[in-house]
């Protein structure tokens, strides 16, 4: 890690097409997103029971490229975290999950791991859960 915080995540070409990719940083298991040019990072444990949305598909709602946890279908728009439903049902809609800064240099992805405020994906990275996530 270097001093202001970024970590190298990856190669910019490891995160697949309309699909994330899991990377591990601070003890955190991060998601990331390819939109065109951009990257985007957001907790890889969904906020709503602890699904995988790095395994999840992209799609696009209204206009914003959104994940689409393949648990139960939360879908996140990856470039502000919002819920913005599930299907026709929107009770969840506005809901964040934790998003993290993301720079691109040279091709590499840089992470620098957002801690600030409280998230509700943030009860899946208690050392409890840590427990159970880690089961390989
Ligand atoms: S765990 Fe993601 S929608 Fe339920």
């Amino acid at each position: 890690m270097a001093e202001d915080g970024w970590h190298l995540a990856c190669e910019a070409t490891a995160i697949p097409e309309k699909k994330g990719f899991k990377v591990r940083i601070e003890d955190r298991d991060i998601a990331l997103f390819r939109d065109g040019d951009h990257v985007f990072a957001l907790d890889a444990r969904c906020y709503h029971a602890g699904g995988p949305l790095h395994m999840g598909d992209i799609e696009d709602v209204a206009g914003k490229t959104c994940i689409r946890c393949p648990w139960h279908h939360y879908k996140f728009a990856v470039g502000t975290g919002e819920c913005v439903g599930m299907g026709r049902i929107t009770t969840n809609t506005g809901v964040k999950q934790r998003r993290h800064r993301v720079k691109v240099e040279d091709g590499k992805v840089f992470v620098k791991v957002n801690t600030s405020g409280a998230f509700p994906s943030d009860r899946y990275y208690t050392p409890q859960m840590e427990r159970l996530f880690r089961i390989p």
